[in-house]
């Protein structure tokens, strides 16, 4: 059991603090799940016309929160041969706007459709005063900062009934007056509110180019037994920065991390995503066979088959 402060969401729009508990249930680590894609829609059919050597697949959790219609069907077949996980790009945790209460309901509503292993989202704001800036942007990396979105995580965890999962996302920028490093601050709010975490391998390596710090420390800093599942992906290197496009093969450096990860971290679930010049399925199959031969070499067969 995990001591913590339950939310109630009143009539009125108001919040109030009660004493409660995570049950045993919901504070369970997520099982491992092996190795697994991003669903697009481009391979809906080939995944349904065949058996593709993938053993999951993780959802953007916007593209179904719909009332019906054909996204809704596919998930509901893709959902009924494989386990998914739900992972959201709108929750904007860290915000100071209130909580979306709209969205939260719909997205409680798809998972209790869906049944994921886990929802997840990012450590992130994405706008604020009503204006949706359609990015994930970081963090000051400060204790006020902190103490908020413990608070918003405890409130998101109360009302979906279950721990989520946030993954760490690439920046550009940092803010001068943050006080902690970014895992530092990642290791806190998972003390502070049992959330889990997606590992973003090639995030991590885009910040650790563009801010200067060392991607050894950042694995090093993180607690590894909230790290449910790895994200790989790819980014364009631009000599003085780099930009994460989510839209190319994982390069060299990306694996090299990975294989880093992965002996730090054991067997951890993990995913090719790509977000734009989506190939066809074999070729992201391909490049999954490239995570789990990786993680083979490290920890063995019998320690990373699903
Ligand atoms: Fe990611």
């Amino acid at each position: 059991m995990v001591g913590r402060r339950t939310f109630l969401f009143m009539e009125d729009g108001s919040v109030t603090a009660a004493n409660a508990s995570l049950s045993p249930r919901t504070s369970e680590r997520p099982p491992y799940l092996g190795f697994g894609l991003g669903l697009r829609p481009q391979h809906y059919q080939d995944i349904l016309d065949g058996s593709p050597n993938v053993d999951w697949f993780e959802v953007i959790s916007e593209n179904y929160m719909v009332p019906g219609g054909q996204p809704l069907k596919m998930l509901d077949r893709i959902r009924a041969r494989y386990p998914i996980v739900m992972h959201g790009v709108s929750l904007s945790i860290a915000s100071t706007a209130p909580l979306n209460m709209e969205y939260l309901r719909d997205l409680k509503a798809l998972a209790q459709r869906a049944e994921p292993v886990f929802i997840s989202d990012h450590l992130c704001w994405t706008g604020v005063h009503g204006i949706n800036l359609h990015d994930l942007l970081p963090v000051p990396y400060t204790q006020e900062a902190l103490d908020h979105v413990v608070s918003r995580v405890h409130r998101v965890q109360d009302y979906l009934g279950q721990a989520i999962a946030l993954e760490n996302v690439s920046s550009y920028v940092q803010f001068s007056h943050s006080e902690m490093s970014e895992w530092e601050f990642i290791a806190e709010l998972t003390k502070r509110t049992g959330c889990w975490l997606v590992f973003d391998v090639n995030n991590v390596f885009v910040s650790a180019f563009n801010h200067e710090f060392d991607a050894h420390a950042f694995i090093a800093g993180v607690p590894k037994e909230r790290i449910v599942q790895f994200h790989l992906a790819g980014h364009e290197h631009n000599m003085s920065h780099i930009v994460d496009t989510h839209d190319a093969i994982v390069c060299d450096e990306v694996w090299d991390l990975y294989r880093t990860a992965v002996r730090h971290f054991g067997p951890v679930s993990a995913i090719i995503e790509r977000d734009d010049h989506i190939p066809p399925l074999a070729e992201l199959v391909a490049e999954l066979d490239v995570a789990r031969k990786v993680a083979t070499e490290e920890l063995g067969q019998s320690h990373v088959a699903a």
